[in-house]
């Protein structure tokens, strides 16, 4: 059998030749770019904020590349990734959509992990990028990357190469408890997350965990503090590199319904360990933002990128879902390839009993060509049905700048669905006052996440 060791001086040679492509490469031009204002934010006032936090919808080569290009390069403190591991799966989402007095579970492809060339078209792709995300790291940076046994072996021996084996500094297995076991090797539940630093002087803030005592009881030594919880008594330890954290369990209340999506809890260690507050963290395999999410909690800044289009419309909803700090979104120049069209039924000012002037916007239809969509079987069934009997019923994600001057537009007013909010309504109302004569400009997503938008003179 071929054995990759043969390969991996040309996967590293070629590797360096792209990434310093990318690197000397003149300017790129991204796609359209847009500033969402979370409703919770108030007004909103761009010019106040020099920084906003950035999620590209766009392949990583091209996120990277543009950062390069606005002066990211040693700005980031931490990238977490967690890259496709190999599987040979194809990994979808699911939404739950109501029309009529029906409910209907909906299944989409959010990516592909099969690779037609195996582990050295794998390797082909994952090198130029950790090449490139060492440009981005601060000196003070850090990077993690989580795979599992199909690959980190063969990622190590990379990592070594671009960060040099002396700024190796764990291999995290994470453990879990999931379905699936095999009579035949023992049942495979852990990842495992590699950590390099870029350089010695690293952040690194000591987390604690407890520590059972043997029979849970109290060990009385002295000088050493003990706890005691519903289980007995515990010490509180440096935290080792062996972590028991739970998936992202059915019931879970974070569950977005994104396949591989990662639990907030093994983010949270991440973020606090190996940042600090405003530092920038990056994801560039984002999925379903869950770094994005985590890192506005803990008050730092952040860049995700994701090329699915199912992967930017969830994270956008879940962004918005805990009312994050605003954020731009950019993308690559080809993202309307499948874009689905929407319509106006009717566009008028009204007036609340307070007097108060607004707008009420009647949506039409919603028209998508299913052609070029990966969607087959029971699924194809119902989205045909849906979209013939309601099609509004498919639309994920409006958001409206409302006073939009032709430049970016800053999306200022927003409407998705989510858990039990699984209805967009046709009529929207909006209370904002002075629409006449001004235009609003309106991004929409679907369940898939194809996108589009439009401009409307009120
Ligand atoms: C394992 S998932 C990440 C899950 C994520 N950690 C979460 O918590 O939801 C890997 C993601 O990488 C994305 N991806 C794969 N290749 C990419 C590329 N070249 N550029 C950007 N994103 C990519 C896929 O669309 C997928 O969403």
């Amino acid at each position: 059998m071929h054995s990759i060791i043969g390969s991996l001086p040309r996967i590293i040679e070629n590797g360096i030749e792209r990434a310093e492509t990318i690197i000397n490469s003149p300017e790129i031009s991204m796609g359209r770019k847009e500033i969402v204002y979370p409703m919770g934010h108030g007004e909103a006032d761009p010019d106040t904020k020099a920084w906003s936090n950035r999620l590209y919808r766009a392949d990583n080569l091209m996120a990277i590349k543009d950062l390069l290009r606005r002066g990211y390069r040693g700005e980031i403190d931490l990238i977490y990734i967690d890259p496709p591991f190999l599987t040979k799966s194809r990994y979808r989402g699911r939404s739950r959509i109501k029309y009529g007095n029906d409910e209907r579970n909906i299944e989409y492809l959010a990516y592909d992990d099969t690779w037609k060339g195996g582990l050295a078209a794998y390797l082909e792709m994952i090198y130029p990028r950790l090449y490139l995300m060492r440009e981005l790291l601060s000196d003070r940076g850090s990077i993690y990357i989580h795979l599992d046994y199909r690959t980190v072996h063969y990622v190590k021996v990379l990592m070594d190469q671009v960060f040099g084996q002396n700024n190796f500094l764990n291999e995290i297995i994470w453990s879990y408890k999931s379905g699936g076991t095999s009579r035949r090797y023992f049942s495979r539940k852990h990842d495992n997350i590699l950590v390099y630093s870029k350089t010695k002087d690293y952040i690194f803030n000591v987390q604690k965990e407890k520590s059972y005592n043997r029979g849970f009881r109290p060990y009385g030594f002295k000088g050493v503090k003990e706890y005691e919880d519903e289980m007995g008594w515990y010490t509180l330890v440096n935290m080792r590199d062996v972590w028991a954290v739970d998936m992202v369990g059915r019931t879970s209340g974070e569950r977005v319904d994104y396949d591989t999506q990662k639990p907030e809890n093994l983010l949270e260690r991440i973020i606090l360990s190996s940042s600090n507050e405003d530092s920038i963290v990056a994801d560039f395999f984002a999925g379903s933002g869950t770094t994005g999410v985590m890192a506005d909690k803990l008050n730092r800044r952040w860049i995700l990128a994701d090329n699915g289009a199912l992967a930017t419309v969830t994270t956008i909803k879940r962004l918005l879902e805990n009312d994050v700090l605003p954020f731009s979104i950019i993308r690559s120049p080809d993202d309307l390839d499948m874009a689905g069209k929407l319509t106006i039924r009717d566009i008028k000012l009204i007036t609340d009993e307070e007097g108060r002037e607004g707008l009420e916007i009647e949506l039409g239809d919603y028209h998508f060509n299913m052609d070029n969509m990966d969607i087959g079987g029971k699924n194809r069934k119902i989205i045909e049905e849906v979209a013939t009997d309601e099609p509004l019923a498919l639309i994920d994600f409006i958001g409206i700048d409302m006073d939009y001057d032709g430049g970016i537009p800053i999306i200022n007013w927003q409407n998705y669905r989510r858990g039990d909010r699984i209805i967009i309504e046709p009529k929207i109302n909006i209370f904002s006052g002075g629409f006449k004569g001004k235009d609003i400009y309106i991004r929409y997503m679907d369940i898939f996440g194809q996108e589009n938008w439009m401009v409307h003179r009120i």
